[in-house]
């Protein structure tokens, strides 16, 4: 029902953007990062971790009330990494593909726009605002780089996979004196997993300067 490819320009009508005065999504990324801070290899993953991507599927599924939604944003080379089977596992979920070269929607996404500002808009715009709980940002590399620096960027979920894996794609440097390690947080299991022979823990960074702080 909401799939539709949309390209929004900053001047949206604004009669039908959110009626909320200070319109803001809380904005998050989600990523596992091994010890040099890789997170791929020829377009996957370069571990099998099935209860850190349960972890990942629980987390960004996750809303607090029924018939809202979770906003999903994918980096075209992410969203074609994945099996099909994948978006059967995503209730909640409303898929945004970010793409300069796509022109149709792919299969199983809701929205295409090609730049990071349209997603943004997108989710102030109805039906969306009133819909979108949180905006989960899943890579790859150039799309967690502009969610960094979104004002409304506010945790990063980021597994610390301890281990060395040959990667080709890393994850973006962050000030990790605005975004700060968090010694425990809700819903987050706090003790060191090993699975498969790897060991890894979830962390979560939340930032604790605002953006006009750092300006
Ligand atoms: N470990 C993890 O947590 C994790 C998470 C995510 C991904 N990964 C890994 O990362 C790799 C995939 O990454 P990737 O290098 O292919 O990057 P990607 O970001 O998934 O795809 C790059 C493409 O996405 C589009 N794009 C990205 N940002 C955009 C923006 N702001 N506006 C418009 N289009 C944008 C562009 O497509 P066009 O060329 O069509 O313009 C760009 O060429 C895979 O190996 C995957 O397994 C790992």
């Amino acid at each position: 029902m909401l799939n539709q490819t949309v390209h929004i320009v900053p001047s949206t009508n604004v009669s039908t953007m959110c009626a909320d005065k200070e319109p803001r999504k809380p904005l998050r990324l989600i990523a596992a990062a091994c010890n040099n801070m890789g997170i791929g290899k020829d377009g996957h993953l370069p571990w099998d971790l099935p209860t850190e991507f349960k972890f990942f599927l629980e987390t960004t599924t996750n809303v607090s009330l029924p018939g809202k939604f979770n906003m999903m944003v994918w980096g075209r080379g992410c969203w074609f990494s994945n099996a099909d089977s994948l978006f059967s596992m995503m209730p909640n979920v409303l898929h945004v593909v970010l793409s300069t070269t796509l022109s149709t929607l792919p299969e199983h996404a809701h929205f295409l726009c090609q730049d990071f500002d349209s997603m943004i808009s997108l989710a102030l715009l109805q039906p969306l605002c009133d819909l979108v709980e949180t905006i989960w940002v899943v890579g790859g590399p150039q799309v967690y780089q502009e969610a960094l620096v979104h004002p409304w960027c506010e945790l990063i979920f980021l597994t610390d996979i301890m281990a060395d894996f040959d990667c080709d794609v890393f994850f973006p440097q962050f000030d990790r004196s605005i975004f700060k390690k968090q010694q425990w947080f809700p819903g987050v299991p706090n003790e060191i997993q090993e699975e498969n022979g790897v060991t890894f823990k979830f962390e979560v960074f939340k930032r604790e300067i605002c953006s006009a702080e750092v300006i």
